[in-house]
């Protein structure tokens, strides 16, 4: 378990000690969804609290408080599964299909999931090598970890996997050699003999094709080996396999003759062995009653004449591209009973006169590259031929003839025509619905069935099939849409997949919500949706849905619930995308809302004028000559929102300017709002806004430039300065000034809700700053505010009432003041290999003992100058009672403000002098550095994320 991780267990489980509130989730199960949900962004909206079950999440199904599925098809999901994950012990299925930013390796201990019988990751971005542990999952039945990113090779420790009945790691980069046991102790794939579909196909796999790996109590029907780096022959065990329908071992390197002996194989519907290196003669499969597909183009055979079984066989595809074929094309290959419907025969030495004679059922005939000199045309209308580069095509660039031209398959099918009278025009995104004429968000993607049973495009009875199925299937699926739509249907001409779009539009509203998606998704990932037998086995994989609809009408009290702390950072991430979809809808709306400065540059008395109270409106080109062109240089640091440029400004003044990047702009109105907010502050332990620039584009603003870094930065002895317990004392009551004047003088108040070490700034003479309190919300208007400008904090800081009330108030920023002020006292962050400083500080002292006891817990700094630590105690017992775990317990900043002036004065010292007398190592630090910002010490302070989880 990582450090963070652990830490953050220990936040959770330390909360869950505390707390009395009662939870219908199991408590090891809600630690693992709440490190799902801080690992994540994009998680669903309701997505609250710390109770999964009781709140019903989205995506969470329980059983009595224990979580047995998660299903979050096409969410939109971002981020690593954590390794938390493997503590849910009894979880059944785990659904993450269509979720492409979901990225990283699987975690190792995964396979202690063992009730697990359905993986589904089909469409993330997941990568690395697929754990051993994997192994471990003796219930799993369905396994699709296909579109991936996976690498490595397959575990050995599958073969373990005795339930396993489909098992798909197509489209991905896996390598190596199948895995068997070869009669030792070492289990392999061989011993998977419940499974019925191998889908390995399109990977980099290679050696040779185990012999060992097929036995005759095999049950497989879907051997999917295409695509992939296969050398040496066909075992002749493969034969064994009687129940192979469908055997794909195109594309590989495989070579030598293919062994007669696959005419046992006679359920055998489809085979592929098209793009080898296949030698001596094509193989005589008489006894394959139900072969309707027979690719076998592009090998090395000797050159021979078309088969003459192939005629009398139930063939309805045939491709023989490319292996030298001579002779005549015979007529009896297109009589009666002859049922071939595609045929291409590309590239071959095929000569003389076509004539398909009393053809019936063919539709598509692809001769090109031959030799034939005459054409006998069909009375067959329905029928496409190929013909161009033979000698019967001229060699022009528009042929006369039909025959001549170069044309690709597809359909023009589309299901269901709208009706006559609909017509509307709806905008990016959005589509017109069947059956009510509406304009909505529809789920949308690509279905592909690897093995469909027809061949051609022509016969649209197939389609038509397909949507009445669909169609009925979603009608009596207890999640109804309103209709679904299916068109562009088209052949991938590599694989010979077939490719259908698919729209489904959701039934009243015009968008999906979560839970909607979520169902549909999983009709497909789950295959509960069955499509008519003759399409197969298929795929479907969703484009991106960014339409989620906003959560309205909800009050910040009930918004919030009970958030925890880790999880904050990440719900912010998905606030910044509600943002944006906002920021697209105003777009929508009246242009002097889009810009609210336009009318202060045109007329600076205008209503709308923000009172800017001396802060100055930059130009773009004005930032730029600061920051001279943004260079490398000038940057300071910077985050997620953008970076700080150092700059100066014409009168000499230093300045740090936080630009934002693009993805993480503000509303207007928002940002006006927030320079509005910052431009009252006034107070010198404060960081004190100088300016803004809102210009092309940009949203910038510009602070005075602290030099000394942060606190954090000193404590931990990056930047040089030496913090003596005096100092520590002054940086203490300097910050909580500061605070105070936040909380009490600032008009409206202010909250500041991340108050912790690096965001403590400190000048030339050591005066402690607060910065990053942009994300304050007027007191008064907390109440109103929506939960996207709200939620804010840092692990370690946060207050413990918050999980339980929601909100945050001045006694969270006393909280976190506390904890900064033990903080002072460790030199180290609150939580260290998992130890939480207030847990370790109230366990470890003694009051009846010097220093209370606690020399192991302090900095060394402060212990080794023997400095006098005068005051200590009461600094402890402050600290102490600002981390309360009730808010009300809690004195104000001002009280701790005198508190501290209180201590000092006690110690001898001045506590109202400012001056932190510098001292050498103090000077030379602040000369050699001006890299002081580069950490998150002073992240942008808009209304997105500028949190990160601490520890690391
Ligand atoms: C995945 O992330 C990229 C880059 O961050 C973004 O452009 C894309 O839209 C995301 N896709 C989904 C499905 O969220
Ligand atoms: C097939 O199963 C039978 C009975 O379970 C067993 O006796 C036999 O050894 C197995 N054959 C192979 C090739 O594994
Ligand atoms: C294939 O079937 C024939 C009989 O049809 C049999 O003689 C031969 O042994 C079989 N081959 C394999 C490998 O099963
Ligand atoms: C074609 O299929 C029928 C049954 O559908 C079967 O009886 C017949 O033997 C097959 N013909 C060939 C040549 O395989
Ligand atoms: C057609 O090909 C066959 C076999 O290669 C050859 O015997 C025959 O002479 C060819 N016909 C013509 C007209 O070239």
């Amino acid at each position: 378990m990582s450090s963070r991780t652990g830490a953050f267990m220990l936040l959770i489980l330390l909360f869950f000690q505390i707390s009395s509130v009662s939870a219908l989730t199991n408590s090891i199960d809600a630690v693992a969804l709440l490190a799902l949900k801080s690992e994540l962004a994009g998680t669903p909206k309701n997505w609250k609290g710390f109770d999964p079950c009781g709140a019903n999440w989205v995506g969470i199904s329980c059983s009595n408080g224990r979580v047995v599925n998660i299903s979050l098809g096409n969410l939109n999901l971002q981020g690593k599964l954590p390794a938390d994950i493997s503590t849910l012990s009894e979880l059944m299925t785990l659904d993450l299909t269509s979720n492409s930013n979901m990225t990283g390796p699987l975690p190792p201990n995964i396979g202690n999931l063992k009730k697990l019988t359905e993986l589904n990751l089909m469409g993330c971005g997941f990568d690395g090598q697929i754990p051993e542990s994997i192994g471990n999952l003796e219930k799993l039945t369905k396994l699709s970890l296909n579109s991936n990113k996976f690498n490595g090779k397959i575990p050995a420790s599958m073969g373990r996997l005795s339930k396993l009945y489909w098992f798909d790691i197509a489209d991905n980069q896996i390598e190596g050699e199948i895995p068997v046991s070869n009669g030792s102790s070492s289990p392999g794939l061989d011993m998977l003999l419940q499974t019925v579909h191998f889908h390995f196909g399109k990977n980099k796999l290679s050696g040779k094709i185990p012999k060992e790996l097929f036995t005759s109590n095999m049950t497989l029907k879907h051997l999917l080996f295409d695509g992939n780096l296969f050398t040496g022959e066909i075992p002749e065990s493969l034969s064994l396999v009687k129940t192979l329908v469908v055997l794909r071992l195109d594309r590989n390197r495989l070579s030598g003759e293919i062994p007669p002996s696959l005419n046992n194989l006679t359920n055998l519907q489809e085979l592929y062995l098209s793009n080898n290196k296949f030698t001596g003669t094509i193989p005589v499969l008489t006894s394959l009653t139900t072969l309707f597909t027979l690719d076998v183009s592009n090998n090395r055979f000797t050159s021979s004449f078309l088969p003459s079984w192939i005629s009398s066989s139930n063939l309805t595809t045939l491709r023989m591209e490319g292996i030298q074929l001579q002779g005549q094309v015979p007529i009896s290959l297109f009589n009666p009973p002859s049922s071939l419907e595609t045929v291409i025969l590309k590239r071959n030495w095929l000569n003389e006169t076509l004539d398909f004679g009393t053809s019936k059922s063919l539709r598509f005939v692809d001769l090109q590259y031959n030799d034939i000199t005459e054409y006998k045309q069909p009375a067959k209308k329905d029928l496409k031929v190929i013909l161009a580069n033979n000698p019967v095509c001229p060699e022009v660039e528009n042929p006369p003839d039909e025959y001549c031209k170069v044309v690709k398959l597809s359909s023009s099918f589309f299901a269901p025509k709208r009706k006559e009278n609909c017509h509307r025009q709806c905008g990016q995104d959005r589509n017109l619905t069947a059956i009510t004429c509406r304009c909505a968000y529809p789920a949308s993607g690509i279905l592909t069935f690897r093995s469909p049973s027809f061949s051609g495009f022509s016969d649209d009875s197939n389609f038509e099939l397909l949507y009445n199925n669909l169609t009925g299937f979603f009608n009596n699926s207890n999640y109804r849409v309103e209709s679904v739509s299916i068109g562009n249907i088209r052949e991938d001409e590599t694989e010979h997949h077939l490719l259908i779009d698919l729209l489904i539009f959701p039934l009243k509203e015009e968008r999906f919500n979560e839970t909607g998606m979520d169902s549909v998704i999983s009709r497909f990932s789950t295959q509960t949706y069955k499509p008519p037998d003759r399409f197969g086995p298929y795929i479907f994989k969703a484009n991106k849905y960014d339409k989620f609809p906003d959560e309205k009408g909800l009050k910040s009290s009930h918004i919030i619930g009970a958030i925890l702390g880790a999880a904050v950072f990440l719900l912010l991430l998905m606030i910044a995308g509600i943002y944006a979809l906002k920021q697209k809808k105003r777009a929508e709306r009246a242009n002097d809302q889009i810009n609210p400065f336009a009318k202060w540059d045109a007329n600076q008395n205008s209503v709308d004028a923000p009172q800017l109270m001396g802060v100055k409106a930059f130009t773009f080109e004005e930032m730029r000559k600061c920051a001279n062109n943004f260079s490398m240089a000038n940057d300071v640091g910077g985050g997620g929102y953008g970076q700080v440029y150092k700059g100066i400004l014409p009168s000499g003044q230093l300045i740090a300017i936080k630009r934002a990047q693009p993805g993480s702009l503000q509303g207007a109105l928002e940002f006006k709002t927030e320079i509005e907010l910052l431009s009252r502050v006034h107070h010198k332990n404060v960081v004190k806004l100088l300016g803004f620039c809102f210009d092309r584009g940009e949203q910038m603003l510009v602070y005075e430039y602290i030099p000394n870094g942060s606190l954090r930065d000193s404590l931990s002895g990056k930047n040089g300065i030496r913090l003596d317990w005096t100092r520590r004392l002054r940086i203490a009551l300097g910050s909580g000034k500061g605070l105070a004047y936040l909380h009490e003088l600032a008009d409206p108040p202010i909250i500041h809700r991340d108050v912790k070490s690096s965001n403590i700034l400190l000048d030339e003479s050591l005066a402690a700053k607060v910065a990053d309190f942009g994300l304050s919300q007027l007191v008064e208007e907390a109440e109103k505010a929506s939960v996207t400008a709200q939620v804010k904090g840092t692990m370690g800081y946060l207050d413990p009432e918050y999980f339980m009330t929601s909100q945050l108030t001045e006694k969270s920023d006393v909280y976190g003041f506390g904890v900064m002020m033990l903080e002072l006292l460790t030199g180290e962050i609150p939580i260290v290999n998992g130890k939480y400083v207030v847990k370790e500080v109230k366990m470890k002292m003694n009051k009846s003992k010097k220093l209370y006891d606690l020399q192991e817990l302090l900095d060394t700094t402060i212990i080794s100058t023997n400095e006098n630590l005068k005051g200590f105690e009461k600094f402890v017992d402050l600290a102490l009672i600002c981390v309360d775990q009730e808010g009300v317990k809690r004195p104000s900043m001002n009280e701790v403000v005198k508190e501290i002036e209180y201590i000092m004065q006690h110690a001898g010292l001045y506590p109202n002098v400012d001056s932190a007398a510098s001292s050498r190592t103090y000077d030379e630090a602040s000369k050699g550095s001006g890299d002081l910002y580069r950490n998150n010490s002073f992240e942008y302070s808009a209304s997105f994320p500028t949190t990160k989880l601490e520890p690391h």
